[in-house]
């Protein structure tokens, strides 16, 4: 394969997938019929927690993330799994058919599943659509956005010359040569396995 990176001028968006239990980031998102209730797809990794919630549940949410959501949004559902953290812990949803919606979105669309397909690393989740809202006719982010500014989008700032210990929930930053073992982040309360040295 001379150069994949030409997948990424495929036009995906940035969701946020909830389903009872859970939810994490994917851009792997695609209307696949038209009418009153259009079938939408959403490729799920096998290893994702979420993968195991999709199969158990019926139903699924994926909220539109815009240009100003907040980055902490993507940070949490993903780049962390809900197997180590609460990601709902500080992150604002309203409830709406017994699924968490982010607030902080554009909107949202609600599907009943209807099928899958297993592939080797993926499952692709057929949904039908049931609900959907506008919250703000903003510009929506793009996955190849997200993927040239991420290093901003993402990125925990630490002082030079110090060795720094970044909490990969909540950005909060511990300097110190080693972490104590019994150490609590006093921002979010996770323990040191969840801190990476910068
Ligand atoms: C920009 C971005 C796009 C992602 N797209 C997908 C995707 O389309 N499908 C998927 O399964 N995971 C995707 N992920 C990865 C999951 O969000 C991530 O593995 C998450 O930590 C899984 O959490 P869980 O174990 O709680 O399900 C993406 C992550 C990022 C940051």
């Amino acid at each position: 394969m001379k150069n994949k990176k030409i997948t990424r001028k495929i036009t995906q968006g940035m969701y946020v997938l909830t389903t009872n239990g859970g939810g994490c980031i994917v851009d792997a998102v695609s209307q696949v019929s038209a009418g009153d209730n259009p079938l939408i797809a959403v490729a799920v990794m096998k290893n994702n927690y979420t993968n195991e919630l999709m199969h158990k549940n019926n139903t699924f949410a994926l909220s539109v993330l815009g240009m100003d959501s907040n980055p902490d949004i993507i940070k949490t559902f993903g780049l962390n799994s809900m197997r180590d953290i609460d990601k709902f812990k500080d992150i604002k949803t309203t409830d709406i058919e017994n699924i968490k919606i982010i607030e902080d979105s554009l909107g949202y669309m609600i599907c009943e599943k209807v099928d899958s397909i297993e592939n080797e690393t993926h499952t692709l989740f057929i949904g039908k659509l049931i609900e959907a809202d506008v919250y703000k006719e903003e510009e929506a982010m793009s996955y190849s956005y997200y993927q040239e500014h991420k290093d901003e989008l993402i990125k925990v700032k630490t002082e030079k010359g110090k060795t720094a210990w970044v909490c990969t929930i909540c950005g909060y930053v511990y300097y110190g040569d080693t972490l104590p073992v019994d150490y609590k982040c006093p921002a979010c309360g996770v323990g040191p396995e969840l801190f990476k040295r910068q």
